[in-house]
């Protein structure tokens, strides 16, 4: 059955809607706004593309987090700011592949996670937009960690993640080639099933050559929209972490 005739599937994909348009009512006018990556992200960059079109926005200016990202928004009418980013970010909206009660996030299913994490760290707010199917009790649990490794000395890193206890596997596309990222890297990805320490974990990861990022985002959502049978919830992340 295809995606767009599963009625699950459906009502999944309307919650991302819903949750990443409203998102964008956290866009003003003048703004430079991050543009993130994947299904629930289109949404919003879509609803950013009407708003401009319909003049309830203006001067916007987009900063996409992967090469989709950009060559949607283009096609779209949102002028882009120049790949060196002139200007800090306002505001980016992105989605994200597992949240914990803290905000802190598993990102980088469709692989964009070095630019997104680039994105993120130069924003003042970060709103992740997700249906309730990616709210956890602790990362891990639902989703791997995608650690993005430069091929030169893959397997090196393979055994590393191994020695921390993850069963590792290498990304392949849908027709089984290497999955290449925007920047020329491989992914791994890493079941680790729960981390009972998260921050520990990105250290390690964060001190290997070799390993150019992981898709652990911690502390760097401001806010987070969620949609799912209960409603729209928008949550934001207090100064100690805990929302
Ligand atoms: C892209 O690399 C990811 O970080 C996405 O933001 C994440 O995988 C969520 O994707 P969906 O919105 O498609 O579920």
């Amino acid at each position: 059955m295809r995606e767009s005739e599963d009625p699950a599937a459906r009502q999944h994909s309307a919650y991302k809607q819903q949750a990443a348009e409203h998102a964008v009512t956290f866009v003003n006018s003048g703004m430079v706004v991050g543009l993130g990556t994947g299904s629930t992200a289109i949404f919003a960059i879509r609803r950013i593309s009407e708003l401009l079109r319909a003049g309830q926005l203006h001067e916007i200016v987009g900063f996409a987090t992967s090469q989709a990202t950009w060559e949607e928004a283009r096609r779209l009418g949102i002028p882009l700011l120049a790949e060196d980013m002139p200007r800090a970010i306002d505001l980016t909206i992105d989605g994200a592949d597992e949240v914990d009660p803290h905000l802190n996030l598993i990102k980088g299913g469709g692989g964009a996670l070095l630019r997104e994490k680039i994105v993120a760290q130069a924003s003042r707010r970060v709103v992740i937009t997700v249906d309730d199917s990616k709210l956890s009790p602790r990362l891990g649990t639902r989703h791997a960690v995608p650690v993005e490794v430069l091929a030169f000395g893959w397997q090196s890193q393979l055994r590393f993640l191994e020695s921390l206890d993850a069963s590792v596997s290498v990304r392949d596309n849908a027709e089984g080639s290497r999955f290449v990222t925007d920047s020329g890297n491989m992914i791994l990805d890493c079941h680790f099933g729960p981390i009972a320490d998260p921050f520990g974990l990105a250290d390690s990861l964060s001190r290997r050559a070799g390993i150019v990022e992981h898709g652990l985002f911690l502390g760097l959502a401001t806010d987070l929209v969620v949609a799912g049978p209960a409603g729209l919830q928008h949550r934001t992340r207090r100064a100690d972490g805990y929302s």
